[in-house]
């Protein structure tokens, strides 16, 4: 959920950008034409013209579900759309909770308090609350998961505040450490998934954990603080959202809306122009500056640059110290899609999601060797930002000291601000990438983008309609494509395409209703979530409307979908529960479970997941399996 995007939206300068009606208009004609049913199908402008992209690939589809389940490598049977206060998953299948907000990783402990919250002491004991992004490791017969804490309700952890907020010094302590990451060994026993109490891999990251600021940015004088005078180490990390993982075992947690943190409390304080493009405010939601004068923006003016970056962790080594990757920039990071190009170079696919803001690559100076030292090579490298096309081509920009007129420290720090003076596209809220396990295919979410047409982004940057975000006011949302040239994820051109564009087609007959592989009873909005399993199926995550109603009528909650990249098919597979989000996903080593997280069930109050009754509802990572044990994905 992007609450802070939502409050950004206020800002006067943006306002005063909207873009006058006649041109909306126009590309609102545009849009549909591309994008109607008809047009995406028989080779659109947008979609169609070239011979390998979304026409043949949703025929086929159309082929595979005319012929029947048998043809498809979707085997289970679709759950439907449903507005329950519950988990539904497909017959056959089986779901169990393995860890909630609050439950305690170490037996001295308190017990979950609901009435409370629990305390700031706690709350560093027990696992984090918003669980998103996640990654499973093993070691020695041990099995560990990272698991993203990225933000808060602060009506359930603050639930003896009145108003939900922070009141006192130790209401912050315990929604700093409600933030962050948990590492938890887990372990089935009597054939139930659970966290293992006490394992010397339970740790807690929080919003107050030490790490090392690597790569161009370490030590430069936009870093440095009172605390922290050479800019070499910061404190903590927080609206942790997607994630990555790495051949050489460590986690990647990925800083989100970091901006909506910090405040000011002069009349008088004037925000930078960067700080306007991160949408700064002198309004934070947490009140972390009552306690710690770090989140006050006059006191310390250069905190926020230290927030927004990849950020690498050993969950196997509990005593490590995170690591702050500022090569791969500083934007509200989504999660980092790590691939070996076929020349040895790690290629990690970044997405920023904010309305208007861009898709990014970075590609390491060095290359991966299997069984070498690989530990530091997401220190150094470059940075490139995508370019569509409307042909179906696209390109790669490098964002360097000779294309950008900026310093290396500097690109890394305002990344946005470099992106903009080369040229890049402004996309629909890029989400969550994934990279295709057995060929160079990469997908990502572009989640929604209600002002695509209607006004710039937060740098003026204009958003019209056209190529992979072809729909004006785009409540639905698309998920694009690449196929890099010759197979080589580090080339810097590339062909794509769409794959799904979401919509209602029960309700709409224009370009709202979707592509063809969306009907009305796979129908889904704003995918965000995406990860490829090892056969090679796409699963599709949503963090939508689930108002059930008006366009979004006959799409119930948010789901989990599994589709077939190469016949486009998409059947869902999961439904969450009243107002949660499906986010963040992981195998176990022998694939017979599936864990995934629900986020923020009942975040308009109406939901008490998973425990029933008149219970708080809790953000909580669940295990799906089969009822027979089987592989599942
Ligand atoms: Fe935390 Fe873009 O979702
Ligand atoms: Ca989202
Ligand atoms: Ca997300």
């Amino acid at each position: 959920m992007n609450i802070m995007n939502n409050g950004r939206l206020g800002f006067d300068e943006l306002d005063e950008l909207v873009r006058p009606a006649p041109e909306v208009v126009e590309f609102e004609e545009v849009a549909n034409k591309m994008v109607s049913r008809r047009g995406f199908l028989g080779g659109g402008a947008a979609v169609g013209a070239g011979a390998f992209v979304m026409g043949s690939t949703t025929l086929a589809a159309g082929k595979a579900l005319a012929a029947g389940a048998t043809e498809s490598r979707l085997a289970f049977s679709m759950v439907k759309a449903n507005s329950l206060d519950t988990v539904t998953v497909p017959e056959g299948y089986k779901w169990e909770v393995v860890a909630s907000w609050g439950d305690p990783l170490f037996s001295n402990a308190p017990a979950f308090d609901a009435t409370t919250g629990g305390t700031g002491a706690s709350q560093e004991l027990a696992f984090g609350d918003h669980n998103d992004g996640m990654a499973f490791f093993s070691k020695d017969g041990k099995q560990i998961m990272a698991i993203n804490n990225e933000y808060t309700n602060e009506k359930t952890l603050h639930a003896n505040r009145g108003d939900g907020m922070p009141a006192t010094a130790d209401d912050v302590r315990k929604n700093k450490a409600a933030h962050g990451v948990s590492i938890i060994e887990v372990a089935q026993r009597g054939g139930k998934w659970g966290i293992v109490l006490d394992s010397p891999y339970n740790r807690r990251i929080t919003a107050d954990t030490a790490m090392d600021i690597t790569g161009p940015a370490r030590g430069h004088k936009w870093m440095q603080t009172s605390e922290d005078p050479k800019g070499l180490v910061a404190k903590g990390t927080w609206n942790n959202c997607g994630n990555g993982q790495t051949p050489w075992g460590t986690y990647l947690t990925c800083e989100e809306n970091f901006n909506g943190y910090f405040t000011a409390n002069d009349k008088d304080y004037k925000m930078p122009e960067a700080f306007k493009r991160y949408g700064m405010s002198t309004e934070g939601r947490y009140n972390w500056a009552m306690a710690d004068d770090r989140f006050n923006l006059v006191k310390e003016p250069n905190e926020p640059n230290r927030f927004g970056y990849i950020v690498e962790i050993d969950p196997l080594d509990p005593t490590s110290r995170p690591k702050k990757r500022t090569a791969l920039g500083r934007f509200k990071h989504e999660n980092a899609e790590l691939t070996i190009a076929a020349n040895g170079h790690v290629v990690v696919y970044l997405g920023d999601d904010e309305r208007g803001e861009f898709l990014y690559r970075f590609i390491s100076k060095h290359k991966y060797l299997a069984g070498g030292n690989n530990r530091d090579l997401l220190e150094e490298g470059t940075l490139y930002v995508a370019k569509f096309h409307d042909n179906n081509r696209g390109e790669w920009l490098a964002l360097t000291p000779k294309t950008t007129g900026m310093t290396d420290a500097e690109i890394s720090i305002h990344t946005r601000m470099a992106a903009s003076k080369v040229g890049a596209t402004t996309m629909d809220r890029p989400e969550w990438v994934a990279a295709h396990p057995h060929k160079a295919e990469v997908y990502c979410s572009l989640t929604n983008n209600k002002n695509r047409g209607v006004k710039p982004n937060a740098g003026g940057d204009a958003t019209p309609a056209g190529g992979p975000n072809p729909r004006v006011k785009n409540n639905f949302g698309q998920i694009v494509r690449w196929m890099p040239m010759d197979s080589d994820h580090t080339h810097n051109e590339f062909k794509w395409d769409l794959f799904v564009l979401a919509g209602n087609p029960a309700v709409y007959d224009d370009a709202n209703a979707g592509s063809k592989n969306v009907n009305q009873d796979n129908m889904f909005n704003s995918p965000d979530g995406l990860k490829f399993d090892s056969k090679g199926l796409l699963w599709i995550q949503t963090d939508g409307n689930y108002s059930n109603e008006k366009g979004f009528q006959g799409q119930g909650n948010n789901q989990m979908l599994v589709a077939d990249p190469e016949t486009g098919e998409i059947r869902r597979f999961l439904v969450g529960p009243k107002e949660s989000e499906i986010t963040g996903s992981a195998w176990n080593a022998e694939r017979t479970t599936m864990f995934i997280g629900v986020q923020h069930p009942g975040e308009e109050g109406h939901s008490h997941w998973p425990d029933g009754g008149q219970s708080v509802p809790r953000s909580s990572v669940i295990a799906i399996s089969r009822e027979d044990g089987a592989v599942i994905g």
